[in-house]
């Protein structure tokens, strides 16, 4: 049987990382062989225009330009990690997928969503996540766990930006069945308690 595919999305600040790491340990605790990867990212290739993509720079990055980079990166990173993987009955669990696009470059940069659904589908083609996370956290709150360290491209945005942000994440998941969404806002331990509830509800109906 084919692998699942399962995202972790969410602002800055909302400890993703460590979230992660325990949907794998969850799966693997399963007996499930899992890929753990991340967007943009997850291949040298990919990983290189992640360094583009992010990087801070005196050039205006147009809207267009973005949007291509990050769907280059998504190409290259499904057809040598994410398709082989679930091919070969692997769990996917990736840090940031499409819905990140919908959420920073249609909600935060006000691209137009038909042209993101137009290059969903040249480079997915039908192929979705089965299970998205969402880690919720007021902008605030994100701000302040932010404020040390060093900002990229995206966190030098204003704080409307990630309003707009927050307001498509929280838009998507109402919109669709697969989103399961956790108050990131609570410590870490309850965080934790809550990805553990909604990753092992989910594992419990996939047929094995
Ligand atoms: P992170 O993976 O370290 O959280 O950060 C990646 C940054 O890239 C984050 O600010 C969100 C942004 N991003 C987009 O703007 N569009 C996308 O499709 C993805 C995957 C990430």
């Amino acid at each position: 049987m084919s692998g699942r595919f399962i995202t972790l999305e969410g602002g800055e600040g909302v400890g993703k990382s460590t979230n992660l790491a325990l949907v794998v340990e969850l799966l693997e605790a399963r007996g499930h062989t899992v890929v753990e990867t991340r967007e943009p990212g997850g291949t040298p290739l990919a990983e290189e225009i992640r360094d583009l993509f992010l990087g801070v720079r005196d050039e205006t990055v147009h809207g267009l330009t973005e949007l291509l980079l990050i769907f280059a990166a998504r190409a290259q990173h499904l057809e040598t990690v994410i398709r082989p993987a679930l091919a070969a009955g692997q769990w996917v669990v990736c840090d940031r997928f499409t819905d990140a696009t919908y959420a920073y470059q249609g909600g935060g940069r006000g691209f137009d969503n038909d042209v993101i659904a137009q290059l969903e589908t040249l480079v997915q083609g039908q192929l979705r996540p089965d299970l998205t996370v969402y880690l919720d956290v007021s902008v605030e709150v994100a701000a302040a766990r932010i404020a040390q360290r060093e900002h990229d491209r995206f966190e030098r945005e204003a704080r409307e930006f990630f309003e707009r942000v927050r307001a498509r994440y929280l838009a998507l998941a109402e919109a669709s069945a697969r989103y399961r969404v956790v108050d990131a806002g609570e410590v870490l331990g309850v965080v934790q308690a809550d990805v553990r509830t909604v990753v092992n509800e989910y594992i419990g109906q996939v047929p094995r």
